[in-house]
């Protein structure tokens, strides 16, 4: 029999819901293992849902970019229809492609450049609270500030007296969707379980304030010159402008997409950091030698190298999107498999990030790995935090520059320290987050090495 009518190796699931059990109890653990066990192509079952799993850079390549027409998002992103509705994550076809050429404008380096002193300014408020030797939860931290500079930077919108309620309630959708991922059998919306009256509920909220900073731009007559009056502004040939319903979907979703990603790697890098006093020292030395006592510019990126480093390892290590799933619209070939239509691929960051074959000492914090050019020696799809092809997280240099500025703006001042004997687990939802947060303690820059815990 040719190789490509045959089914990739893969474990044996149980009769009926497969290999559902050993995913849920630990999914970034079982997809190591079988890829370790397997191979580059391997074959899995949840419930209904046939999957493979591909880890191989090219193999990825092959989905996002070579062969990305005959993919669509997967089940678990449909999934998150009733929050984004039709928002640039979810949508496809034609009416994905206007609205993605409609915003990118709006991420354009240029544009990206006349953001970083917003994002200076609200780290610079953040740390405006913030006391030595007080504990706090740092990825909510990071939550509220993210949070407040997407809305600020896209929609010209101060959220700060909303943003506690909001994170919450963004928060609250993240668990609501990570229930709803993992579930096979999924209890309907309507149902008023208590999960679902906190899901609505939540919605409602973020609904609420996104409708409302709508409603306040339609009646401005100011130009903000930002994405939202680009998108208000917006006309197709037969469709005429969006409506308040398509602006809240986009609006909801870049809220959404473009601050716990960045929240998390954040909040992972302090955590690393706080780990590993070498790295950290590391930082110290670069920020004092290239910013001395002033805050970072957007001048400074191209010479805070070391800072990019952190993050981009720290986006390596525990990269926050730690899985992208698509479906197959038709047949194609993979790995000399031949995959059939409706079957679904999923491709692992957490994997592939992790593999000795890209990475040597895949388990080691090592932000000076990336000093030599990594990234261009290395297969394309081997690290892949943001994606790839036409699907490419729009906020990648964004993201990218707001994490470095954040870093530097909050490490010139404060070090941070994981609280003593506090556990920090890790918990893949839709995100890759830490579960219940991740609490440190706040040293002001200068008496920082007296109280060293690792
Ligand atoms: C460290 C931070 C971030 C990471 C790791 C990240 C990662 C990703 C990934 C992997 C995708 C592709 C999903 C797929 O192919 O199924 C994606 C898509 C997307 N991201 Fe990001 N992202 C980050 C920050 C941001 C920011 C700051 C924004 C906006 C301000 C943003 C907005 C979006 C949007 C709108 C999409 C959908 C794009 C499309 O399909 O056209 N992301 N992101």
């Amino acid at each position: 029999m040719p190789r490509s009518v045959a089914t990739p190796p893969g474990p044996k699931g149980r009769f009926l819901s497969g290999n559902l059990r050993e995913f849920q109890e630990n999914p970034l653990a079982f997809l190591e293992r079988i890829a370790r066990t397997y191979g580059d192509v391997v074959s899995l079952r949840l419930g209904p849902v046939k999957i493979w799993a591909l880890n191989h850079p090219d193999l990825i390549e092959q989905v996002l970019v070579d062969q990305n027409r005959k993919f669509t998002k997967h089940f678990a992103l449909r999934r998150a229809k009733p929050t984004l509705g039709e928002g640039l994550l979810t949508s496809e076809g034609d009416f994905w492609r206007r609205q993605r050429k409609l915003a990118q404008p709006a991420f354009h380096k240029d544009r990206i450049a006349s953001y970083a002193s917003i994002m200076v300014d609200y780290t610079e408020r953040m740390l405006a609270t913030w006391n030595s030797g007080e504990t706090r939860d740092i990825q909510h931290e990071m939550m509220k500030t993210t949070l407040q500079i997407v809305a600020k930077c896209l929609f010209d919108a101060d959220v700060e007296g909303d943003a506690n309620d909001v994170s919450e309630a963004m928060e609250t959708i993240t668990h609501s969707f990570n229930d709803r991922v993992r579930s096979v059998v999924r209890t309907p919306i309507w149902l008023p379980t208590r999960s679902n009256v906190r899901y609505l509920k939540a919605k409602r909220r973020i609904d609420e304030v996104v409708l409302r900073i709508v409603a306040e731009r339609r009646k401005s007559t100011e130009n903000h010159g930002d994405l939202l009056s680009m998108l208000i502004q917006a006309r197709d040939d037969d469709n005429g402008g969006m409506t308040d319903r398509q602006l809240r979907d986009e609006a909801v979703t870049l809220f959404l997409a473009g601050h716990e990603t960045t929240a998390n790697t954040l909040a992972w890098a302090w955590l690393l950091l706080s780990r590993h006093p070498d790295a950290e020292a590391k930082l110290h030395e670069e920020l004092d030698a290239v910013l001395g006592d002033r805050p970072p510019t957007i001048e400074d990126l191209p010479k805070l190298k070391y800072t990019e480093n952190v993050v981009t390892e720290t986006l390596r290590y525990y990269p926050t999107v730690w899985l992208l799933g698509r479906e197959a619209i038709e047949p194609c070939e993979l790995g000399g498999y031949r995959l059939p239509r409706g079957h679904t691929v999923w491709m692992s960051q957490w994997v592939v990030h992790r593999d000795p074959r890209f990475f040597a000492e895949p388990d080691r914090f090592f932000p000076d790995r990336w000093a030599d050019d990594l990234a261009k020696k290395s297969p394309r799809y081997a690290y892949f935090p943001f994606g790839g092809g036409p699907r490419i997280c729009i906020g990648d240099s964004f993201a990218k520059m707001e994490a470095v500025l954040m870093l530097a703006t909050i490490a010139r001042k404060f070090r941070l320290r994981l609280v003593p004997g506090a556990t920090v687990a890790m918990l893949p939802s839709i995100t890759l987050r830490a579960d219940g947060g991740i609490p440190m303690t706040i040293y002001q820059h200068e008496y920082a090495n007296d109280s060293l815990v690792s």
